[in-house]
Parts: C-alpha cells; sequence; structure tokens
C-alpha cells in the first residue's frame, strides 16, 4: 500500500444474484468517489422461478465475473497497478457464489501483490449511504433488504450493536412474498412500488404487527398472511393498486415504528447527542419508506440519509467502500479467508440468537 492519504479499491460482490465490481476512490471514512461500478443482473435467469435459484446463481456469477471486473476497471480507466487494494464479499449470502467472488479477489490480490480485505455485504450496506455524501460515527442504522431487516447503532468502522430484528421475515422478503400472491414479477418490491402508485392505502386494513409494542424487533408474518389472502380476491385494477398502496403503508409505517423505539434507546445511549438516522438495503430504494422515515427523523431531530438509489440494492460500491474503511485501519486477511453463508454483522447478537430465520435468499446471519 502506497503512503497516501486516499486509497483506490477494486470492490467485489457476488453474494446473491448480482454480479458486481466497482473502483471506488476514499479518504478512510471521509469522502468518497465512485469511479466506476458496473452490476450485471442476473433478474432475468431467475425470474421463471419466482426467486434466486442457487445453482444457477453460481453459475452465472463464473461466466461473468472476470468481464465484470474488466469493464469496472476500464470503466475507472485504471489498470491494476493503479490499485492500494482489492475488496470482496466474503459473506453472508449464498456461498456458491460468494465462492465465486472471493476467489476472484484473491487471484487479483496474489497475482498483484495487492492487499486483500475480506468483507462482510452487511458492512457494505452499512457504509452505502456515504456513497452520497459524507456521514459520520456513530449513527442509527436501519438495514433492510430481501434477507435482513435489523436496527444497528453503528458506532465505527466494523463495531455494530443490534438493537433489534426480524423474528420472522425481512422487510423485502414480505414485499416479494406479496408482490408474487398478487401475481406480480420477480424481484416483487420494485414491482409492487410501481403498482401502488397514486392508490389509496386505506382502502384496505392490514395488520399492524407488534404496534405500540416495547422494543425494537420486526415481525411481517401476520401482514403477509392477510395480504396473501385478500389478494385471491382482488382482480379489479383499481382495487390491485390500493391494496398495493395498502400494503407499502403498512410495511414502511411498521418500519417507522420500529425505528422510532430504535431512536429514543439510542439517544438514551448517546446522551442525546449524535442524532443521525440512516437506512440503507434495497428496500430503502422504496419512495414510500424513505418518506415516512425521514418525516420520523426529523420530528426526532435526527439528521435522515440514505444511499443514492443505485447504491440501495447490491453493488460492489459499497464493498469497496466498506473495503477501503478497513484498509485504511490497517485491517487486512489472509488469502486464507473464507466464504461464510452466514456472517452477522455484531457477534453479540449472534451468541444470543444463533438460529435466525433463513431469508427468501438462504441463511444469511
Ligand atoms: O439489498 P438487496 O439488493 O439484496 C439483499 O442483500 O437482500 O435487497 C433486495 C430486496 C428485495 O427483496 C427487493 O424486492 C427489495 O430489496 N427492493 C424493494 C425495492 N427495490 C428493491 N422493495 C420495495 N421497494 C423497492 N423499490
Ligand atoms: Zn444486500
Amino acid at each position: 500500500m502506497r503512503p497516501q492519504s486516499t486509497l483506490t479499491v477494486l470492490g467485489i460482490e457476488t453474494s446473491c444474484d448480482e454480479t458486481a465490481a466497482a473502483v471506488v476512490r476514499a479518504a478512510g471514512v471521509g469522502p468518497a468517489s465512485v469511479l466506476s461500478s458496473v452490476v450485471a443482473s442476473q433478474a432475468e435467469a431467475h425470474a421463471p422461478f419466482g426467486g434466486v435459484v442457487p445453482e444457477i446463481a453460481a453459475r452465472a456469477h463464473v461466466e461473468l465475473i472476470g468481464a465484470v471486473i474488466a469493464r469496472a476497471m476500464d470503466q475507472a480507466g485504471l489498470g491494476f497497478d493503479g490499485l492500494d487494494g482489492v475488496a470482496a464479499t466474503a459473506g453472508p449470502g449464498l456461498v456458491g457464489g460468494v465462492m465465486v467472488g472471493l476467489s476472484a479477489g484473491k487471484a487479483i490480490a496474489l497475482a498483484r501483490g495487492l492487499p486483500l480485505v475480506a468483507v462482510n455485504h452487511l458492512e457494505g450496506h452499512a457504509v452505502s449511504a456515504r456513497l452520497g455524501g459524507e456521514i459520520a460515527y456513530p449513527f442509527l442504522l436501519l438495514l433492510v433488504s430481501g434477507g435482513h431487516c435489523q436496527l444497528l447503532d453503528v458506532a465505527g468502522v466494523g463495531r455494530c450493536r443490534r438493537l433489534g430484528s426480524t423474528i420472522d421475515d425481512a422487510a423485502g422478503e414480505a414485499f416479494d412474498k406479496i408482490a408474487k400472491a398478487m401475481g406480480l414479477p420477480y424481484p416483487g418490491g420494485p414491482a409492487l412500488e410501481r403498482l401502488a402508485q397514486g392508490g389509496e392505502p386505506s382502502r384496505f386494513v392490514l395488520p399492524r404487527a407488534l404496534l405500540g409494542r416495547e422494543g425494537c424487533d420486526f415481525s411481517f408474518s401476520g401482514l403477509k398472511t392477510a395480504a396473501a389472502r385478500l389478494a385471491e380476491g382482488v382482480v379489479d385494477p383499481i382495487d390491485r393498486r390500493d391494496l398495493a398502496a395498502a400494503v407499502q403503508a403498512a410495511i414502511a409505517g411498521q418500519l417507522a415504528e420500529r425505528t422510532k423505539k430504535a431512536m429514543t434507546v439510542y439517544l438514551r445511549d448517546h446522551g442525546g447527542a449524535d442524532r443521525r438516522l440512516v437506512v440503507a438495503g434495497g428496500v430503502a430504494a422504496n419512495s414510500e419508506v424513505r418518506r415516512v422515515l425521514a418525516a420520523a427523523a426529523e420530528a426526532a431531530g435526527f439528521d435522515f440519509a440514505a444511499p443514492p438509489l443505485a447504491y440501495c440494492t447490491d453493488n460492489a460500491a459499497m464493498i469497496a467502500l466498506a473495503g477501503a474503511e478497513r484498509l485504511a485501519l490497517g485491517w487486512i486477511d489472509g488469502l486464507d479467508a473464507v466464504a461464510r453463508p452466514r456472517w452477522p454483522l455484531d457477534a453479540a447478537a449472534a451468541a444470543d440468537n444463533p438460529t435466525h430465520t433463513p431469508g427468501r435468499k438462504g441463511a444469511k446471519a
């Protein structure tokens, strides 16, 4: 690693159904710029099955990874000698895919004598909002993706404490399953958001689980069952639009309500200081989710940040940035780093909760 204040890192992401590579230049936890970000989605290959098929994903990663990395380097206008390090997702996720990206990262690191950083995919989401502008540590994070729904107190690089998580489905999983029950194409979240546009959410009454209950945990299974049952009898296009709007409002409402509870806990733990709320993960792309969270943050006197839309769903820029932050601290990994299907961000909560419910995309943490 050359002695300098900024680091240029190649990121590689293959934990689910996106084969992605990106080059990011970052000054530790300071400002970051994305020199390139390439995402090859496999959505079309999985669409006929209504979800991700691990074997198809792993094979597709093998076919795509070389070209995706080459395109990311090309678009950044760099050769491998212009890099300070390589960061690859090492989990959690579908292990066949993780192995493909991690092996590619190791090969480049070995061949070019570059340091390797084995990145936790969730840490990538945790830092993704910084790709849109600087956000100081610590902050309260709502991480909402297809496999995860967690509230975390993020104290610094690699230092997270879980305040709450879902006791059944993740929020993205709820979007996907309800969308499927409504006959919408995979992936369901964006399709459901499009259908909900201009809809009247109050026309359908849906369960609001855990409303008013203590703690910061989530539950979406009751909503999922109720919405799927309703969907069977709803065929009129206007009714379908309104049902989609009601589902979206119910999910967004629960996310906001539990986040308000977490803001209270966070304020107590931080003596009222460091009021920052960040939302990240695929569901953070949903405009209603952003709207209600921004309102909740404002009411509590928190600054609110979400990643640029391109960096909400899986991408490699967030992996490169998480890698750069670790590299700046000298935290590098050996070429014996292993692919981990499960890898919780916070070791303490993991010990308390070793059997976290597997998500749509397989057991993740
Ligand atoms: O972060 P991500 O790309 O992958 C995981 O790490 O899981 O998140 C994917 C999830 C899917 O469940 C997808 O339906 C959901 O994010 N999603 C959305 C939207 N865009 C993606 N959910 C609701 N509204 C959206 N606009
Ligand atoms: Zn993700």
